[in-house]
């Protein structure tokens, strides 16, 4: 899959921005420092996911004084075109798929599929086990219908539950329908969370050792309330009749995948109390570049690839081995704030792009 067509209006320091990419190959974003290369990366990665990477306050896209931003794109994949428009006020979101609007944010998200590297994912063992969660939910979620349907689905019951929870005079009939469907989607998600992280560790694990030629043993433990067995159902039905009594209580929901964690290791020790920052780098790019071989599995073709900022702290050796290990037909973004040289590219297909000051401007080759 790939970006090949995009224009910007009003987005941060891009007043109106067109640009044309090769269906694939290594894009270099080149510029001196606050000139809009992370700015491009996020608007490519907002139109794959509707959210900001950097914000939760989408208003702060658009360039201040003015009042929306507009993006267009075109994303071609082996099977079809597709013709995508965002446009962005402070307190409305439109979309539009071949200008036909779009109602449901999940009818649009991962229509283009970006998988972004950024430095602030080594923050990821560091963060609340809700980062976490979301760095699972954010490719489940692009992955499967079913997922994400059951995700929302369970999230909304568990807003229901908890304000029924918070009447002391509820409807107990209606509170066991709540939790037995709940019961049921956790079954869900559960099995696909675990099943995702056993894929994406063991693929992360390879990618690790031929990055870094470090021989640790890298791996993730799902961490949740029950056994993960063949009496999944059971434990967690048992789990909700042992927390009632707490539930009312306390009015609120306390058993559950939405207070689940994963913990990363190395060598058996947690991430964040062993891993250098280097270390962590390479692990977070093995886990990014094994994502993106999940996604050529399921889908058979590639998503495309945004690495801002990634060279700035690889040495040499890593930051070839990196080039070396993305595959030709993958379009990829790479923010620099080095021109990067040729011969660190190896013999791929590579162009450059100059961010001057929400300006962009392709080199001859
Ligand atoms: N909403 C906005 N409206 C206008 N300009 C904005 C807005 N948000 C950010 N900017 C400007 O965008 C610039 C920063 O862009 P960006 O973060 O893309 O820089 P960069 O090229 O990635 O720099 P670095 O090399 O330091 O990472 C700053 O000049 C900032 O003032
Ligand atoms: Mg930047």
């Amino acid at each position: 899959m790939n970006l090949s067509f995009l224009r910007l209006r009003n987005f941060r320091n891009y007043s109106d921005l067109t640009c044309r990419f090769s269906s694939q190959g290594i894009h270099v974003l080149h510029g001196k420092n606050a000139q809009g290369k992370t700015n491009l990366i996020e608007a490519i990665y907002y139109l794959s996911h509707l959210r900001s990477f950097r914000t939760q306050n989408q208003a702060q896209m658009i360039t201040h004084g003015q009042n929306f931003f507009h993006m267009d794109a075109r994303i071609e994949t082996m099977r079809r075109k597709e013709d995508l428009k965002v446009i962005l006020m402070p307190e409305k979101k439109h979309l539009y798929r071949w200008n036909e609007p779009v109602k449901k944010y999940s009818d649009f998200i991962g229509i283009l599929n970006a998988v972004l590297f950024c430095p602030d994912d080594l923050m990821l063992f560091q963060q609340s086990p809700k980062m976490r969660r979301r760095f699972i939910d954010m490719e489940l979620i692009k992955l499967s219908r079913v997922y994400t349907f059951t995700l929302n689905r369970y999230q909304k019951l568990l807003r229901q539950r908890n304000a029924i929870l918070k009447n002391d005079r509820f409807d107990p009939i209606l509170l066991q329908t709540l939790t037995n469907q709940m019961i049921k989607d956790q079954v869900v998600i559960l099995s696909q969370r675990e099943q995702y992280l056993k894929e994406l560790m063991e693929k992360t694990q390879k990618f690790y050792h031929f990055f870094s030629k470090e021989k640790e043993e890298i791996d993730a433990k799902y961490i949740t309330f029950v056994p993960m067995d063949e009496n999944l159902e059971d434990s967690i039905h048992q789990a909700y009749q042992k927390h009632e009594k707490r539930d009312r209580l306390t009015h609120q929901t306390q058993v559950g995948i939405h207070k689940d964690d994963i913990d990363f290791h190395m060598n058996g020790i947690s991430i964040k109390d062993i891993a250098s920052q280097g270390q962590k780098r390479s692990l977070v790019l093995s886990m990014k570049l094994a994502l993106c071989q999940i996604i050529y599995e399921k889908q058979k073709e590639y998503p495309v690839l945004l690495l801002d900022d990634v060279f700035s702290e690889l040495d040499v050796s890593r930051s070839r081995q990196l080039i070396s290990i993305l595959p030709e037909s993958m379009q990829v973004f790479i923010s620099s704030t080095d021109k990067l040289d040729r011969s660190l590219f190896q013999n791929k297909d590579v162009r450059y792009y100059e961010i001057i000051q929400g300006h962009c401007k392709e080199e001859s080759r």
